[in-house]
């Protein structure tokens, strides 16, 4: 299982010092979200703000989530300040194709999105190109949402189509996560979560990833182990 705390959550004003509260939680990646205010109405940060946290969290795999309307351009900028994958989203249609062939070619693993009121059918063709499935579990934006019940049965289908076609791609929920939310997403097939607001606005992060932990590996133990 993979816990990815939401850089979003963290404070702005010293963004160093909380990477490295992140590379020293225990967490396995680090989520950065990338908002340009026409794909969603909110704008966060871009590649030299990734690049200037880069060398603050070593260890961390750098989880780029692009919430952008004009990926092309911003796929080499991220890879070069210190992308390890980049997200982008179903909604984005025909361009979802050489977006992903784009950032493979990159040498990176590629990941696609699908947004609350997207049908999963749409990520169907891609399931096996994408290293990554992203359910979002808010519609994104902002942080400090509620998570959306209705996204369940996606995961569930996500996790049944990666075991009929043995494909391994990730399943990753965004959004609303906490310890209860999720477990349930781990009992319905996710196994990487990412959490904002829940992970950096707890007292200690520590101990707020060493609980998501063992709550997502308690709501499944015959999956825990095939899934670390
Ligand atoms: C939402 C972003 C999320 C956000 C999650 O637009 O994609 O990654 O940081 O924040 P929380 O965990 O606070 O819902
Ligand atoms: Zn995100």
């Amino acid at each position: 299982m993979i816990i990815a705390p939401s850089l979003l959550a963290a404070d702005f004003t010293r963004l160093g010092k909380e990477a490295e509260r992140a590379a020293a939680s225990g967490a396995d990646w680090l989520h950065l979200d990338v908002m340009d205010g026409q794909f969603v109405p909110n704008i966060s940060f871009g590649p030299a703000v990734v690049a200037a946290v880069r060398p603050h969290a070593k260890n961390l795999f750098f989880d780029v989530h692009l919430m952008c309307e004009k990926p092309e351009i911003l796929l080499e900028p991220f890879v070069k300040a210190g992308a390890d994958q980049i997200i982008v989203h179903v909604e984005l249609n025909e361009r979802v194709p050489q977006l992903l062939w784009k950032i493979k070619s990159l040498g990176i693993k590629a990941a696609l999105a699908v947004n609350p009121p997207t049908a999963i059918t749409a990520v169907q063709p891609y399931l096996d190109k994408i290293d990554m499935l992203l359910v979002m579990t808010v519609n994104p934006g902002f942080g400090g949402q509620s998570f959306i019940h209705e996204c369940l049965p996606k995961i569930q289908q996500a996790e049944a189509w990666r075991r009929e076609r043995k494909l391994s791609y990730r399943i990753e929920v965004d959004g609303g996560i906490n310890n209860q939310t999720a477990a349930e997403c781990a009992r319905a097939g996710a196994d990487t979560f990412v959490a904002g607001t829940s992970l950096f606005g707890a007292r200690s992060l520590k101990t707020a990833v060493k609980q998501m932990r063992k709550m997502v590996n308690g709501s499944d133990p015959g999956l825990a182990d095939l899934l670390i």
